[in-house]
């Protein structure tokens, strides 16, 4: 059986099958966005097999499916980061299930330190690329030719095209930004951050690209936003704490829910 099987079962007699426009994972402090999904049906991560109990403060532990722009959405609230076990595949069970209750694509969400002192806090970006700075990957171990995924276009330029859009027309400045993973948890040094930004990042996090690297092998088009909480360290005037970082998040979280309200709409049938 497939990990993601035990998950399928509970997840259908829940009344979880899809078809979905779109699958979305809030990152720390972006829960707000789940108050925009109507008609919304809900479920604990921890009653579903497989599924992580995510540990982070500031970040929920709940799958909602309802409408969002009146289209058919998945919202994962809540994720396990790699920082938390040493796993950077502990969302496989999740977004292969996903896939299987029929999510077409999937938006990702995260907090994030910005090297752009223009860019500052509770502003959201949109990834056009990413650097994996951790030495891990989801898919080591995985047996399968599938394993060597290409991510030449990891972020999907017709959604990226349709977030753009989605953004201009709500009025929120979207500028796009290339995403450099670390590990974490303990925030990076000025000394890394000034590293990032020769290697050409302009955001600094601790999430999104194993759950990146995941959909493109599970064959999904993937978009993601970065929510700007703080400038990152060194960077004058920025100095990361978790505190702040939940803050700002929250306060950025309704353009974030405005933008993907726009997106959604904008996606064609699930
Ligand atoms: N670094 C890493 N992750 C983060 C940061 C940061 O500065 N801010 C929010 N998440």
């Amino acid at each position: 059986m497939a990990p993601d099987d035990a998950a399928i079962a509970p997840l259908r007699a829940a009344g979880f099958a899809g078809p979905y426009a779109l699958a979305i994972v809030t990152g720390t402090g972006l829960g707000a966005l789940v108050e925009a999904v109507t008609d919304r049906v809900s479920l604990d991560y921890a009653a579903i097999p497989g599924f992580p109990a995510p540990g982070v403060s500031g970040h929920g532990g709940r799958l909602h499916r309802g409408r969002l722009s009146g289209r058919p959405v998945l919202v994962f609230e809540g994720r396990t980061h790699a920082y938390e076990t040493g796993n950077a595949a502990a969302m496989r069970v999740p977004l292969a299930a996903a896939r299987a209750l029929g999510a077409a694509r999937l938006l990702l969400t995260n907090a994030a330190g910005s090297l752009r002192p223009e860019i500052g806090p509770g502003r959201l970006v949109m990834l056009a690329d990413h650097i994996n700075l951790s030495g891990l990957n989801p898919l080591i171990g995985e047996p399968s030719d599938a394993r060597f995924v290409p991510m030449t276009e990891a972020y999907d330029p017709g959604l990226r095209a349709h977030l753009s859009a989605a953004a201009e027309e709500t009025g929120l400045p979207l500028p796009a930004g290339v995403y450099a993973w670390f590990s974490g948890p303990s925030f990076e040094t000025p000394a890394e951050v000034r590293m990032a930004g020769i290697l050409g990042a302009d955001l600094v996090g601790m999430s999104t690209v194993p759950e990146t690297i995941l959909a493109r092998f599970l064959g999904m088009p993937v978009a993601a936003i970065s929510v700007v909480t703080n400038l990152a360290a060194g960077i004058a005037g920025g100095d990361p704490h978790h505190a702040e970082t939940k803050a700002v998040a929250a306060r950025a979280g309704a353009d974030l829910a405005r933008l993907a309200a726009g997106f959604v709409g904008r996606l064609p049938e699930a």
